[in-house]
């Protein structure tokens, strides 16, 4: 039967396991953007979403037509899969999105980059082809992130009677690190984004920078930038592409009911033991590059340098998961993370304080415990399009935490007020909100965690779904 709500997204609501005697199970998906869909579409029931096969096992499940209601996984060729996922996503946009760049060295546009665009754009075609077959007629379709950033277009051309949505969970490249990008590939680029009704975003911020860079470029027919979208000739007809901010937050009862499992008091006990009444600067991150856990640490450690009555009477707790270890930049940023915590311990730790204890496991249970215990919240990354961590710690700290917030965080917008915020580049900066959020007296930090975590669940990500459902719909 065709589906009215569409979504589609590179990973999926699940991933499937496979036994030694072949038999397959389904676990729930990883990542931010999976739970905060997954969340809105539990309110859908009749939605469909599409995904790749990530994995042999999810392969295999397609190959088998082991299926899940309501979810319709596609089997990309790994190749093509990888380039487009690991080459293009994110190995260039996501580092232009990110201003990761290090442009003595990178990056290099050659034909191995054109193989690999190649793939990005079957990639994204698999996805369109699917959607076209699977709506029905006049549905609203709602497209996720970088990874699918062409497939707008191509379900315009295929499709031009559904409603199409796109929604970036990533900053939006500045026009500098935009025209980076070979010309041909950056039109086809934000043409591809063009070919949605609506394009949303984290913040007004990365809005506007989606309209100013679609408008420097002639060729993407945008003929009129306007502050809440563009008119543009693309697709064969004038049309205009609203482009909107829709903060996504946090849903505060499904966290603190996360919070207080049974296995997360557990873990509680066993941090309260290691830290053992110390204050607690608190940190949970994917180890990736755009995070700042480097400088993080840096600041750290010129806290306990130039603030020496801290040394003993504090630890750092950084969760620092995996993340994205096929890319060989990854897992040397991986290394350097664990080498800089070892460095700091061996430095100032004693016989009785060890000054960080960095966690690599994807320990959400360890993670919400942590949040709990948290006096401090570093959130330093120097780029990022929301990060919920910012918004998840004040609704779980128990007594209260001062977050120590980079202006380069989408969250910024909504939480700048009381939060300490710091330029991410500028360690000493961020050691000195480090001294203030540690001297924070307890009234304050408890009127501003109030008023942080009011903030930070304005917009649950089921109502996020649904507003940009209902704007879609018109
Ligand atoms: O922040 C952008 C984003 O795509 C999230 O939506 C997602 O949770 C995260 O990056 C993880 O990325 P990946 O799917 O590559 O692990």
């Amino acid at each position: 039967m065709a589906s009215q709500v569409l979504v589609a997204a590179n990973r999926g609501p699940l991933s499937y396991v496979l036994a030694a005697d072949g038999g397959l199970s389904a676990r729930r998906g990883g990542g931010g953007l999976v739970s905060g869909l997954s969340a809105a579409l539990a309110q859908q029931p009749e939605a469909l979403w599409i995904c790749a096969a990530l994995s042999e096992a999810d392969r295999e499940a397609v190959r088998r037509g082991v299926a899940e209601p309501g979810v319709r996984m596609l089997d990309i060729d790994p190749t093509v899969y990888d380039d487009a996922y690991n080459g293009i996503a994110n190995s260039v946009l996501w580092f232009a999105h990110h201003h990761l760049y290090d442009s003595p060295r990178t990056p290099v546009f050659d034909a191995e980059f054109r193989r690999q665009w190649a793939s990005y754009v079957a990639y994204n075609r698999a996805f369109a082809q699917a959607l076209a077959e699977e709506a029905a007629d006049g549905a609203c379709v709602l497209v996720q992130d970088y990874h699918l950033a062409l497939v707008p277009g191509q379900l315009r051309e295929l499709r031009p009677d559904l409603r199409i949505g796109h929604f970036t969970h990533t900053p939006w490249a500045s026009p500098d690190f935009l025209r980076m990008l070979p010309d041909d590939v950056r039109r086809e680029l934000v043409g591809g984004m063009l070919g949605a009704d609506r394009l949303g975003f984290h913040t007004r911020e990365w809005a506007s920078g989606f309209i100013s860079g679609a408008a420097m470029d002639d060729a993407t027919g945008v003929a009129e930038p306007q502050q809440h979208g563009v008119f543009h000739t693309g697709y064969g007809e004038r049309r205009f592409t609203e482009v909107t901010p829709y903060p996504l937050g946090v849903d505060a009862d499904e966290l603190r009911a996360l919070a207080h499992r049974p296995e997360v008091d557990d873990k509680l006990a066993g941090l309260r033991a290691e830290v053992a009444g110390r204050k607690t600067i608190v940190r949970v991150d994917r180890t990736e590059l755009s995070k700042n856990i480097l400088r993080g640490l840096l600041a750290y450690r010129e806290l306990l340098t130039v603030h020496p009555e801290w040394r003993g009477r504090v630890v750092h707790l950084a969760s620092a998961y995996p993340s994205r270890q096929d890319l060989a930049v990854y897992r040397a940023y991986t290394e350097s993370v664990a080498e800089l915590a070892a460095e700091i311990n061996a430095e100032f730790g004693t016989a009785d304080w060890q000054p960080v204890l960095v966690s690599v496991q994807d320990d959400f249970a360890r993670s919400l415990a942590a949040y709990r215990l948290a006096d401090v919240a570093l959130v330093n990354p120097v780029r990022d399009g929301m990060n919920l961590v910012a918004k998840e710690i004040p609704v779980v700290s128990e007594a209260g935490c001062a977050l120590v917030l980079s202006t380069g965080a989408g969250a910024y917008a909504e939480l700048r007020e009381d939060a300490l915020t710091v330029n991410p580049y500028d360690v000493t900066d961020t050691a000195e909100a480090l001294h203030a959020a540690l001297s924070m007296p307890e009234a304050e930090r408890a009127e501003r965690t109030k008023r942080l975590a009011a903030a930070a669940t304005a917009l649950p990500p089921a109502q996020w779904f649904t507003a940009q459902l209902a704007d879609l719909r018109g």
